[in-house]
């Protein structure tokens, strides 16, 4: 019944379990998936953190204050409009790891936009 064959083949795939959580947990602390997730937000908030106008910037925010509002998001007692969806969305670790990484961007004024010129017919 319980021969060495299907040992053998539970323990390989207690083992494969264990390398693929062994992955995902680890992601939170690896720098290049912190930066994927923080491009996710430069949709809105602009290339690291620096918004072209809008929303708020994020390069260079204090981070405990970041970390309040996101967290204030997450439980509802922040309004938001979106933010509430994005910050249900990251775990207690993301959030602290988006703080220092935001934190360290320098902040920049967006360059003036280039005066576009109309070749239409007028
Ligand atoms: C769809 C657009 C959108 C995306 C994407 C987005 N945000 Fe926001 N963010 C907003 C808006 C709009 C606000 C203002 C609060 C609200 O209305 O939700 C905001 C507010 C914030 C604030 C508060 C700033 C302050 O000074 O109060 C933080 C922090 C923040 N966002 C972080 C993030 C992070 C981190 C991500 C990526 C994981 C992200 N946002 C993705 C639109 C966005």
């Amino acid at each position: 019944m319980c021969d060495g064959g299907s040992m053998k083949s539970l323990f390989s795939s207690v083992f494969f379990i264990y390398l693929a959580c062994a992955g995902l947990c680890a992601h939170a602390q690896d720098p290049q998936a912190i930066r994927t997730l923080a491009a996710s937000c430069a949709a809105c908030h602009g290339p690291a953190g620096n918004s072209l106008g809008g929303t708020a910037t994020l390069a260079a925010l204090n981070q405990a204050y970041f970390i309040q509002r996101m967290q204030g998001f997450k439980d509802g007692s922040v309004s938001a409009t979106v933010m509430h969806h994005h910050a249900k969305g990251l775990t207690t670790e993301e959030i602290a790891d988006l703080a220092a990484y935001f934190a360290q961007q320098p902040r920049q004024t967006p360059p003036a936009l280039p005066k576009q010129s109309f070749l239409g017919r007028q």
